[in-house]
């Protein structure tokens, strides 16, 4: 089992590849971007359904376009959150222990990622669509209740899922550049603070009473639910002309959606499960929220 020293060490080594392996992408500029999609198109909800097939290839671009644009803000909505909620809780530590550090260049890393997401959207010719208020109430709780592993669980869910959707997008010659870019980026910088985040959910649930650790597990697992969820956000595709009841029914039916989205928390769910943060009751959530 590691040791203090052992974590201290390990943040001391993600400092030092976070100085050698940083990019800043906010004086990169490739105009707009039409006719391409927003996202690798088979990460889109609706993707092999009857409304997709319906679709013209330049309607299905648009409409990633659209997605991509709102996961994009959902990335923002979290990063934002995490700083805040990790920061607070660390507002009187001692700014020279190597975890802190670490966390202060997580910040400054969070905050040049939002940066570069505006940019894509923007490159995309599209705009920030208003979060379901349901998440905004949720965003709340988090920054002001979420302690130690339930933060770091929370946000690692939220970096676990884009990191699978990442690595596809960053690859795919379908994709508007401005999204493999930040993509890109993004993937090598949060492989970071994912380390960053499991380590230091080891640390915090060393000596916890079984009763905080269930408690905790079936947290994380509502926090997962609400980020998968929040990605699906009716407001767009009625901005699109798509009837949102048909939408929500074929994509509550859609099997691959389900496949792409397991495929999303795998990572996550099999480091939880190692973890003991697996209980039946965050498996019924994982589970409803077709996580697992
Ligand atoms: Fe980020
Ligand atoms: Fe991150």
């Amino acid at each position: 089992m590691p040791t203090p020293e052992d974590s201290s060490t390990l943040y001391g080594e993600l400092l030092e590849s976070a100085r050698r392996l940083s990019f800043d992408l906010r004086d990169t500029e490739s105009g707009v971007e039409l006719d391409c999609h927003g996202m690798t198109p088979e990460w889109s909800p609706l993707y092999g359904t009857p409304t997709w097939t319906r679709m013209t290839e330049s309607e299905q671009m648009r409409l990633t376009r659209r997605e991509v644009s709102h996961f994009l803000g959902v990335a923002i909505w979290l990063e934002v959150a995490l700083q805040i909620v990790l920061l607070r809780r660390n507002h009187s530590a001692d700014p020279t222990r190597a975890d802190v550090k670490f966390l202060f260049n997580e910040c400054a890393d969070e905050n040049l990622h939002s940066l570069m997401f505006v940019g894509a959207i923007e490159q995309l010719g599209e705009r920030h669509s208003p979060l379901d208020r349901l998440l905004v109430f949720i965003g709340w709780l988090f920054r002001t209740f979420a302690w130690d592993e339930v933060a770091y669980g929370i946000v690692l869910a939220g970096e676990e899922i884009f990191d699978v959707m990442q690595r596809d997008w960053s690859i795919d010659d379908r994709v508007a550049i401005a999204v493999r870019r930040s993509s890109q980026v993004h993937v090598v910088e949060e492989s970071r603070h994912m380390t960053f985040a499991r380590q230091k959910m080891r640390d915090r649930l060393r000596n916890v009473s079984r009763v905080r650790r269930h408690v905790s597990a079936v947290l994380i697992a509502v926090g997962a639910h609400v980020i998968a969820k929040g990605l699906i956000n009716k407001g767009i595709y009625r901005d699109l002309g798509i009837d949102w009841r048909s939408a929500k029914y074929e994509i509550d039916r859609n099997e691959h959606h389900r496949m792409m989205f397991r495929r999303a928390t795998a990572p996550l769910v099999e480091f939880l499960d190692r973890e003991g943060l697996l209980n039946p009751v965050a498996r019924t959530v994982y589970r409803k929220s077709n996580l697992l």
